[in-house]
């Protein structure tokens, strides 16, 4: 055969391959409000950067009349492309093609690009859209799912791992976005659950719907399992294209950096904190005051409000954020605000980005809620979170820093690099309503006015401890500085701690409170 008519032959099998599951098939993927696979990695990638990879394998399974069946690219397209410049590897299930379930060649494809990733030092961006493991393979299916869990765990903190949930996705196809970075959802589409409604109903006999047992919103609101909720596919795209600017393509690596660029006027500083301490305030405005251009991209945003974590640049560098939220629970540190902000210190930790630590809060929250759900393991995961990141840290005291909290927010005495805190900043073991009725506690009895009194005993603790100047004076706070100063000494910490090195004990790993 001629050349020319071979490269037709190969453009017929192409195009044969590229319509996965068939027309019919598409037109329902598309009824629901979903993109095709394929049509999702153009949207995520630049223009022709795309080199697809192993478009012609097929499974082998006999059973169950498979052999009867063909299932284009055995239902996943993998591939090598970039984002904005940026390398990448990249993943997505075709839901068209037996629900992009997982057989043993569908496992292997995904494994062979996870492979490329991790020995090619690039991000793996993973598209799932699948009914999980495929139940006509049986153990093929899972030693499949088990060959993708190891490469998370062990590309873990190697390389970033971006999740994508675009379809529902049962079984053994969430376990993998679970062990990665960041798992992002779009409202009305995702899915995510191990058994669905009708394993529910046999098993347990209760009637429950997708979106009630694992949609967009429950994930993002309620488990935490999801890190960016998007009304569209077009939405989560952008998205994940703009994480992929701020983080660095592997551990080895810083993020890339952007022209540096003054915050927006209208944040301003100053008039950010009300006078009043028992008034909250966006802390995202304080973030947006000092950022970069006031961009502030926050990761987790409806998940555990009394914490705020997510990216900005300070002078063109990708800076971590983690920040107490006083319009939220005072901003307190409860079980999933600790859980959600230990995690990304380990992210920022682990992919050299410097972490700045705003600080207002009232301490660990209290109540048998918490201490049952286990506030003691899930607070620890903050201490041990911060203690072992050896970034720069950075840490500015707001307000309130008392007891636990303050220790926990990144204090000196956990290795902050730098500790700033403003002129109105409570640094204490608790505040100073409670402490006086404590320590006060007999001279306020046997007061011919109790009241009065307490309120003396109160103002009184207030003079002494309510302030930044105790700490200050220990050197546990390097400076206390105006609100408008904070971006400048910011600024010149992290131009100074850009090649911070420091040494950890050698070890096999250690035993974070999971
Ligand atoms: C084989 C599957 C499949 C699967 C879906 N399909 N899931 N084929 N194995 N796991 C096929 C269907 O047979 C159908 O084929 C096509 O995909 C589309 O599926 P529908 O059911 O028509 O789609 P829809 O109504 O949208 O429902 C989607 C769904 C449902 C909710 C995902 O298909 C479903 O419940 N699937 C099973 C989910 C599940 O329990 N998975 C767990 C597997 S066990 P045709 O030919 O008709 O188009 C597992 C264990 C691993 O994953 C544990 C590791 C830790």
């Amino acid at each position: 055969m001629a050349l020319q008519s071979k490269i037709r032959e190969l453009k017929e099998k192409r195009e044969k391959l590229l319509l996965g599951g068939g027309e019919q098939a598409i037109e329902k993927q598309k009824a629901l409000g979903k993109r095709t696979a394929r049509e999702r990695i153009m949207s995520l990638l630049d223009d022709d950067s795309f080199n697809e990879y192993d478009l012609f394998v097929e499974h082998d399974a006999r059973d169950f009349d498979m052999d009867k069946k063909s299932l284009p690219t055995d239902g996943v397209i993998i591939g090598t492309g970039t984002i904005y410049g940026a390398p990448v590897a990249v993943f997505a299930q075709d839901f068209t093609v037996a629900g992009g379930s997982l057989g043993l060649m569908h496992s292997r494809k995904i494994t062979k690009i996870m492979d490329h990733a991790l020995k090619m030092r690039v991000p793996l961006i993973g598209i799932n859209d699948s009914g999980g493991a495929r139940i006509q393979e049986g153990v093929n299916s899972l030693a499949g799912y088990g060959e993708i869990f190891f490469r998370n765990t062990i590309s873990s903190g190697v390389i970033p791992q971006i999740s994508v949930i675009l379809g529902p996705c049962a079984g053994g196809a969430v376990y993998s976005p679970a062990l990665t970075d960041f798992v992002f959802v779009v409202d009305n589409i995702s899915k995510m659950f191990i058994t669905g409604p009708e394993v529910i109903k046999t098993v347990l006999g209760e009637e429950v719907s997708m979106e009630d047992l694992g949609g967009a919103r429950v994930h993002s609101e309620i488990t935490g399992n999801a890190h960016f909720f998007a009304s569209s596919e077009e939405e989560c795209f952008d998205q994940i294209k703009k994480l992929i600017t701020f983080i660095p393509w592997n551990n080895s690596r810083k993020a890339r950096p952007f022209e540096p660029a003054e915050p927006l006027e209208k944040f301003n500083i100053n008039k950010i904190v009300p006078d009043d301490p028992t008034l909250p305030y966006d802390v995202r405005d304080v973030i947006r005051a000092v950022v970069d251009k006031s961009d502030f991209f926050e990761i987790m945003e409806l998940y555990a409000k009394n914490i705020v974590i997510g990216f900005g640049r300070m002078g063109g560098k990708t800076t971590g954020f983690v920040a107490n939220q006083p319009l939220e629970m005072a901003g307190v540190l409860d079980v999933d605000s600790s859980d959600k902000a230990a995690r990304f210190i380990r992210f920022c930790d682990s992919f050299n980005i410097p972490i700045i630590t705003l600080v207002d809060l009232p301490g660990y929250m209290p109540g048998v809620d918490q201490e049952h759900a286990g506030v003691i393991r899930h607070g620890a995961k903050v201490l041990y979170a911060y203690s072992e990141a050896t970034v720069p840290k950075l840490t500015v005291i707001i307000r309130k820093a008392y007891g636990g909290g303050y220790i926990a927010m990144s204090s000196r005495h956990l290795r902050a690099d730098f500790v700033f805190a403003w002129p109105a900043a409570e640094i204490a073991v608790m505040g100073p309503e409670g402490a006086a009725n404590i320590i006060f506690r007999k001279e306020i009895m046997s007061s011919d006015d109790p009241d009065g009194t307490r309120r003396q005993k109160i103002e009184e603790y207030k003079q002494k401890f309510a302030n930044p100047y105790v700490a200050a004076s220990r050197g546990y706070v390097d400076a206390v500085i105006e609100p408008s100063e904070t971006r400048k000494f910011l600024l010149h910490s992290l131009a100074v701690s850009e090649n911070k090195m420091i040494q950890l004990p050698e070890k096999k790993h250690g035993l974070p409170p999971f």
